[in-house]
C-alpha cells in the first residue's frame, strides 16, 4: 500500500496522519512476509491512532460546519468497530499469515476508498469556501 499524491486532501495534518496509517498497513504486510509476530502491536497501534485521527477529522469538520459531517462520522464509527473485530480475529489466530494478510488488505482498501471518496470530498469542500 504505497502512498500516492492523489490521496492528499490538502489539509497538511490530516494528510500526514493518512500517510502514517498507510505506513502501518505496510508494516502489517512486512510482518506477514517476514513471519514476524509484530502484527498484534500494529493492530493495537491502528486502533488507537485511528481513534485520534477520526477525532481530529471530525473536529475539523465541525469547525468548518461541513454538511456531511454526521454521515462521515458514522462511517468512522463503523470502521472503528470493524478494526476492533479485526484485532480480535487476529488475536484468535495470531500465526496465520493468510488471515493477517487478508486483514491488512481489507484495512488498506478501506483507508484508500474512504480517503479517495469521503476525505477528499471534505478537502474539496474546504477549498470551495
Ligand atoms: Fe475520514
Amino acid at each position: 500500500m504505497k502512498w500516492r499524491s492523489e490521496y492528499e486532501i490538502g489539509v497538511e495534518s490530516i494528510d500526514a496522519q493518512h500517510k502514517e496509517l498507510f505506513e502501518r498497513v505496510e508494516l502489517l504486510l512486512k510482518a506477514v512476509r517476514e513471519k514476524s509476530d509484530s502484527a498484534a502491536e500494529t493492530f493495537d497501534f491502528m486502533k488507537k491512532y485511528t481513534a485520534m485521527h477520526f477525532r481530529d477529522e471530525e473536529s475539523a469538520m465541525a469547525s468548518a460546519a461541513y454538511p456531511e459531517a454526521r454521515a462521515h462520522a458514522e462511517e468512522h464509527a463503523s470502521f472503528a468497530k470493524r478494526l476492533q473485530a479485526m484485532e480480535a480475529e487476529h488475536a484468535r489466530l495470531p500465526s496465520s499469515p493468510w488471515l493477517t494478510l487478508n486483514l491488512a488488505v481489507e484495512l488498506g482498501h478501506w483507508l484508500r476508498d474512504h480517503i479517495l471518496e469521503k476525505d477528499r470530498a471534505f478537502g474539496k469542500f474546504l477549498q470551495s469556501r
